[in-house]
């Protein structure tokens, strides 16, 4: 896919990151009744932050967030806190203030959106296209936690610089559980990188073409918005994702990446608590403590 002067457009750099944030958090009630269930910490930060951090580290420059009534505590977690800032400068707790203030987002480099209905995961990141314009982008979904050596989403780019198009990150799935994702239609498949010829949203398990399942980590063409456009419905009578990058299978190149790392689903109440046990482990400073409070459960 080349232009007349020769220039590839298929390795356009990836600058912005989309995060949906707008989801009720019911399945956390009572905990997310006044607080959004993005920011409820796995140890020590607020979900959302690992998102931020992981998109910062692959290289994102500009994060919008797309959020919905209620969720203003991720405003100010992300802003700088003069007064918390002097209050631990004076008591000379210059870790916490690092801690506090280093996660901080260059001014501007953070854009909120609000989603005014909740038409789905498509709706979402549809409702960020003036931000995100006709350049390549990524989506990440905040309650998927990944820990991996390389950052998930800078593993996702790598394979974008090479492929361009559409990358998504899979992971193989039981069966029975294709109904909870996105799943691949798959053509070629090398063990690690799977091309695609069409997915399906949350099929049944009869009906899935593969146990190939999308983890909340893609790298997305703006045709994807244009698909986004048509705000046709799919599956949960919803606006998907999924159907969206459908529709561009055939015009834009399309992967599917088993990533390097550990997925944890912390829009689920077992998936949180197992993430916030893994986070502690993988904390050098942490593990030991964490290990030995396990060693009293087992
Ligand atoms: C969303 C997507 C789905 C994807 C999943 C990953 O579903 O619609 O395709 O597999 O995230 O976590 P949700 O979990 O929001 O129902």
């Amino acid at each position: 896919m080349r232009g007349k002067k020769g220039r590839s457009f298929m390795t356009r750099p990836v600058k912005t990151a989309v995060i949906p944030a707008g989801g009720l958090g019911t399945r956390f009630l009572p905990a997310t009744k006044a607080v959004p269930k993005e920011m409820l910490p796995v140890v020590d930060r607020p979900l959302i932050q690992y998102a931020v951090e992981e998109a910062r580290a692959a290289g994102i420059e500009t994060v919008v967030f797309v959020t919905s009534r209620g969720k203003a505590a991720m405003e100010d977690h992300f802003d700088l806190a003069a007064e918390l800032d002097g209050a631990l400068a004076a008591g000379g707790k210059e870790d916490l203030r690092a801690a506090a203030s280093e996660m901080v987002p260059a001014a501007g480099a953070l854009v909120h959106v609000r989603q005014q209905a909740p038409l789905g995961l498509g709706h979402a990141v549809w409702c960020a296209r003036h931000v995100v314009g006709d350049a390549p982008f990524a989506v990440l979904l905040p309650d998927d936690l990944v820990l991996s050596g390389q950052p998930c989403l800078g593993q996702l780019l790598d394979v974008h610089r090479e492929h361009g198009g559409n990358v998504v990150a899979v992971m193989d799935v039981p069966r029975e559980e294709t109904g909870r994702y996105g799943v691949l239609d798959v053509v070629e498949d090398d063990g690690r990188l799977a091309s695609v010829r069409g997915l399906v949203e949350k099929p049944a398990p009869a009906d899935a073409p593969s146990t190939l399942a999308i983890v909340g980590r893609y790298v997305l063409d703006p045709s994807v918005l244009r698909a986004l456009d048509a705000h046709e419905t799919g599956a949960g009578g919803e606006i998907q994702l999924t159907d969206a990058m459908a529709r561009t299978v055939g015009a834009v190149p399309f992967h599917g990446l088993r990533f390097e790392g550990r997925r944890f689903d912390c829009g689920d109440r077992m998936g949180f608590l197992e993430a916030n046990i893994a986070c502690a482990l993988a904390r050098p400073e942490l593990a030991p403590a964490a290990r030995e409070i396990l060693a009293r459960f087992a």
